[in-house]
């Protein structure tokens, strides 16, 4: 990793070990212009490539069209309102109400290590892991300052950028929008990845062509969304799993996002991401500054699984963190699909007994113990255990559940109130709310209205006693509604702009708080499933709830989707009952333990409930999951087949980093009639390795055991068709020394 300043071209340089990113400094006016992103260059001197001698020329040569230059020149990062038509990055509002900024080079750093953004998650690095390229600019006229900030790491090609604005002048500035990257490059009939959804269909991957105009994915909802995604990439049309150019912006953020592309008239791109700017206002005061979080840009030319294992590898190692980010996670079996709000003590106890015996190792006790709970209508905010259903008390229950050799884990949803609460009764406009305007139910709830610290204390406070007050281990952090009638009692009237953010903000700070006073737990966040499964919130929960569809097939497509983009110990799955509760569909055991294995794992069902024929089988899942825990961790992982795509089949590998074994997950979604073997490539081997088949035992139609890494990847192994639908097998590949 280094960061070059070429002085005499005025050129800075960023190389990762296989890219570069090159950014220059042009005209008298110190217009910051984009270069080049893409495989590592050796030469440091890419000036030659800046658009400054063909016309419309610099202002410098032709200030009559200089609208055209601002138009068309590749910035760095973009004003708005003075002839730049594209998508701007940054605008503001002054007191006397004008906009328009226009922003120029002063200054630059080059230093060690990568600074924290305050109260914002953000991936980290010490001083030999990572440089960092600070650029500050100023709009003179406004007094603001921009600092625009890249940083690299050693053992990654990701570059992480962020923005920072300073109010320097004398008087408040608005800032209407402030995104947090943009990349202007040529288009090369560019196809566009995002990931889109629903409840219980989170994140699946949908690939279009850029087109000329605009084409965006955004949330508009107080949360990253079941929707939307906060991440694209744009790849050329060849490129493909294993080959090719890619390029992929992720925004470390979990509120409001938009995520765009712009293809324009003079064939380029200009990519850009950051909070979105519907209903976002910052009053800024002299001496304030607005930090605007972080976007994680990725290039691979190894296709889209170099950009997939390049941020599996940089969440892994700098922005997980704590105890859980390399530890082995307990197996868990969650009470939600068993009772729904139907439970009380000797239920919890009884699964719990039967799950201990079968080597599950924490019982996590879901919505509905607290308050007056027994349906979705009621008590969010009363955070106080319902002693008539956990007769003995909370304490009483965890103690007998660590009896049993098992850890004990607990639901909240803090940033919600029931109307129908205590905390509801007594503080009314602590819910958002536009005053005079009744307010949009969800779930027959309200959001708390986090901006204010009387807020965010009582409840943080209520939550806090509940943990002190016996062994809980484990936190599952759940939001189940999106934000509607954004209003604050407690912001006034210019700052009303201010709450979509500062809520997110005051989310970061609950959960750091809740992380410091309590260094041993285990977070796990959820939105109804999955709708706030973004690096944000991954910053503080090593592990994120899924989605509610814990069906083994519609699972296929839904971790397909997210791991694309995070790490598979990142990823909340569940073996749950059958028929399944969210399609009713009948999947085996087995194979509902396959797909679960790609994740967390654990159990959602009630076990003292389920076939005698499938609770027989749960000892050998957890034999499974400690098997192979830390290859499907720590592994490269690949996708071979995506039953999205061809509706019958999916398969998908984890090779470990010294390739001494890797683990094939292959699900047949569909049996065909009269079929014959399906020829599978398996990628990511050491070419020059022999393996063995270790689990041939499992794979009776299979009589060749051992095999070159090389022919394995290129030509491949044949799978014998499997009788009957939803069949999974795992592959297990050993190399010989
Ligand atoms: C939504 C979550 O995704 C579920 O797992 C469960 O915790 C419910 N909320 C409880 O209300």
């Amino acid at each position: 990793m280094n960061i070059t300043y070429h002085e005499k071209n005025r050129v800075f340089k960023l190389d990762t070990e296989r890219t570069s990113y090159c950014i220059g400094i042009v005209d008298e006016e110190n217009f910051v212009g984009h270069i080049y992103y893409g495989r590592k260059l050796s030469d440091d001197n890419l000036g030659y490539l800046m658009r400054t001698g063909e016309p419309p020329f610099v202002p410098s040569e032709n200030n009559r069209d200089r609208t055209s230059f601002l138009d068309s020149f590749p910035m760095e990062y973009t004003g708005n309102n003075l002839g730049d038509y594209r998508e701007s990055t940054l605008s503001v509002r002054t007191a006397g109400g004008h906009t328009g900024v226009s922003l120029s080079y002063v200054a630059h750093h080059i230093y060690d290590g990568k600074p924290a953004l305050e109260g914002l998650p953000a991936t980290f690095g010490d001083r030999t892991e990572c440089k960092t390229l600070e650029l500050v600019c100023e709009d003179k006229i406004l007094g603001l300052q921009v600092l625009l900030s890249y940083s690299i790491f050693a053992d990654n090609d990701a570059i992480a950028r962020s923005v920072r604005v300073v109010n320097q002048s004398g008087e408040p500035v608005y800032l209407t929008k402030v995104l947090s990257a943009c990349i202007d490059m040529d288009n090369d009939e560019y196809e566009m990845i995002t990931l889109h959804g629903s409840w219980a269909r989170e994140r699946m991957i949908q690939t279009r062509p850029v087109a000329l105009g605009k084409q965006s994915v955004s949330s508009v909802r107080g949360e990253s969304s079941h929707q939307e995604h906060p991440f694209m990439a744009w790849k050329q049309k060849h490129t493909t799993e294993e080959a090719g150019d890619i390029y992929g912006m992720h925004f470390v953020y979990s509120g409001n996002f938009l995520a765009q592309i712009e293809a324009g008239q003079f064939g380029t791109i200009r990519a850009v991401m950051g909070i979105h700017p519907e209903n976002f206002c910052w009053k800024l005061e002299p001496g304030e500054s607005f930090q605007a979080p972080e976007v994680i840009c990725v290039y691979s030319s190894e296709g889209i699984g170099g950009m997939t294992r390049n941020l599996h590898d940089l969440y892994r190692n700098h922005l997980i963190r704590g105890e859980y980010k390399d530890k082995k996670r307990p197996i868990l079996i969650n009470n939600w699909e068993a009772t729904y709000f139907d439970f009380n003590t000797e239920k919890l106890l009884d699964i719990a007994r039967q799950a201990s015996r079968l080597g599950i190792e924490m019982l996590v006790m879901d919505d509905g113990w607290f308050g007056e709970r027994n349906d979705d209508n009621t008590s969010l905010g009363d955070w106080q255990v319902n002693e008539s259903k956990l007769r003995g008390g909370l304490k009483y229950l965890v103690d007998e559940v660590n009896k049993l050799g098992m850890k004990f884990g607990i639901w909240f949803e803090p940033e919600m109130i029931s109307p129908d609460s205590r905390l509801y009764r007594e503080h009314p406009d602590w819910a958002i709310a536009i005053p005079g305007r009744t307010g949009s139910l969800a779930r027959n709830q309200y959001v708390l209205d986090l901006t204010r610290k009387e807020v965010r204390d009582y409840v943080y406070d209520m939550v806090a006693a509940v943990l002190h007050s016996a062994n809980i281990e484990y936190v599952k952090w759940d939001m189940n509604r999106q934000l509607s009638d954004i209003g604050s009692y407690g912001l006034p009237a210019d700052r009303q702009g201010e709450l979509l953010h500062r809520q997110v903000l005051a989310l970061y700070e609950m959960q750091d708080r809740l992380t410091r006073e309590f260094p041993g737990l285990l977070l796990e966040n959820c939105s109804g499933g999955g709708a706030r499964f973004d690096p944000g919130m991954l910053y503080y929960s090593p592990q994120i709830w899924c989605s509610d569809d814990t069906d083994a097939v519609e699972r296929l497509s839904i971790q397909a989707g997210t791991a694309m983009i995070y790490p598979l110990s990142s990823m909340g799955a569940h073996v749950s009952d059958c028929p399944n509760h969210t399609v009713g569909r009948t999947t085996p055991f087995e194979t509902r333990g396959y797909v679960a294995l790609a994740g967390t794992f654990g159990y959602e069902l009630d076990v003292t409930k389920i076939p005698e024929a499938d609770r027989a089988r749960i000892p050998d899942q957890v034999a499974m999951y400690h098997q192979y825990h830390d290859l499907v961790c720590q592994g490269d992982y690949y996708r071979i087949a995506h039953y999205a795509d061809n509706h019958f089949y999916d398969c998908y590998e984890v090779v470990a980093k010294d390739k001494s074994e890797a683990l094939i997950t292959y699900i047949q979604v569909l049996n065909r009639p009269n079929y014959h073997s399906r020829r599978i490539r398996i990628p990511g081997l050491a070419p020059d390795k022999t393996y063995v088949i270790a689990n041939i035992q499992d794979w009776p139609e299979i009589r060749q055991t051992e095999y070159r890494g090389d022919t394995l990847h290129y030509a491949g192994l044949n799978i014998p068709p499997l009788w009957g639908d939803f069949q999974g097998r795992l592959m297990h590949l050993k190399a010989l020394s």
